[in-house]
């Protein structure tokens, strides 16, 4: 080590230097207090040169330490300079990092659908809203008095079996169909009487074709002049408005306890195979008798329509089990 004035300043020049060096080369406020240290610290660079004092003579003392404590001065300002400097960068860093670009399109929020059972029903109530019916509804927890035997359908008789009805304690049962509105209706009101009642029915039975929850709608027309010949009018129409004009329907005999005769009606789907989709039939004398109407002096028809059914023609679906599966992948397709 040199032991000079000269030599000294040269050596803290140099110092200097170096601390400059360095301090501009720090990429990270966290590698800052390591660097500083390599000068300012116990061991740091300034050490050799404090214990040089000690070799000059008294009278060049007081100027040397002059010297080294603004060489200090300056190694400190070089690493003040450099923390601002990092720091600045940090927050800028930062605040690029948090930026909002107000100017990108927003979120899009994918619009909620119309389940394909409540769109055909929507259509049919319109439908027969137009035709002069009436919306009506009723209780889905039904007694077995309206649900089977003010509609001709004994104690005995067959669908009143533990395998198609849900019971409920006291008498009461989930309903197995919307007929029972029949006479809820004709109870409360006189001829004439035109109402659809829609609603959820009840069964004991699940595969492709059958839910044991679905939808049906039933219909009446009562009035004194009411034939078998507006029944099939009415019907046909509805059933041609609903699917198009040259959709084949087809009329057969059938038995319902609650109308004589009855009928069963069929449409031909897209695959070209008869799709059952509805009951029908004139109202049986004795269910009129049991409302306290006349069967001399009115009569008329009911019908029941299975409106999952009427989705599954009109949307060509051949599982019933898609309507209530809640698959994304199949509802977004409405
Ligand atoms: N309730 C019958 C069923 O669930 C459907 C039905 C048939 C309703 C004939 C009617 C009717 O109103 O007249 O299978």
């Amino acid at each position: 080590m040199p032991c000079d004035l000269d030599s000294l300043k040269r050596e803290l020049q140099k110092l200097c230097c170096d601390a400059q060096e360095s301090s501009q080369q720090l990429k990270r406020v966290a590698d800052l207090p390591e660097a500083k240290a390599r000068f300012l610290g116990r061991k740091g660079a300034f050490g050799p040169v404090m214990r040089l004092l000690g070799q000059l003579s008294p009278e060049e003392r007081p100027a040397a330490g002059e010297l080294i404590n603004s060489a200090k001065s300056k190694v400190d300002g070089c690493f003040c300079e450099a923390k601002m400097r990092l720091e600045q960068a940090a927050l800028e860093a930062k605040l690029q990092e948090g930026r909002v670009d107000v100017t990108m399109p927003g979120r899009r929020l994918l619009p909620g659908g119309m389940h394909p059972v409540q769109r055909v029903l929507d259509e049919v109530t319109d439908l027969l809203g137009e035709l002069g019916f009436e919306l009506v509804s009723g209780p889905e927890v039904e007694t077995e008095h309206y649900n089977f035997d003010l509609l001709n359908m004994p104690a005995d008789h067959p669908a009143r079996d533990m395998q198609d009805t849900f019971f409920v304690e006291g008498g009461l049962v989930l309903r197995t169909q919307t007929s029972p509105m029949q006479v809820r209706t004709m109870e409360k009101r006189q001829p004439p009487v035109r109402v659809m009642a829609p609603g959820k029915v009840f069964r004991c039975d699940f595969d492709a074709t059958h839910s044991p929850t679905f939808h049906q709608l039933e219909g009446l027309w009562i009035d004194r002049d009411v034939t078998m010949a507006d029944l099939k009018g009415i019907l046909t129409y509805f059933l041609r408005r609903l699917f198009g004009e040259d959709r084949e329907v087809r009329f057969r005999p059938s038995f319902f306890p609650f109308t004589e005769p009855s009928v069963e009606v069929d449409v031909r789907n897209d695959a070209g195979n008869w799709m059952e989709v509805l009951g029908a039939g004139m109202v049986h004398p004795q269910v009129l008798r049991n409302v306290g109407y006349d069967p001399e002096q009115v009569q008329g028809f009911a019908f029941g329509m299975g409106i999952d059914r009427l989705a599954m023609v009109r949307y060509r679906i051949t599982d019933i089990r898609a309507l209530f599966e809640n698959d994304q992948r199949f509802l977004r397709q409405f």
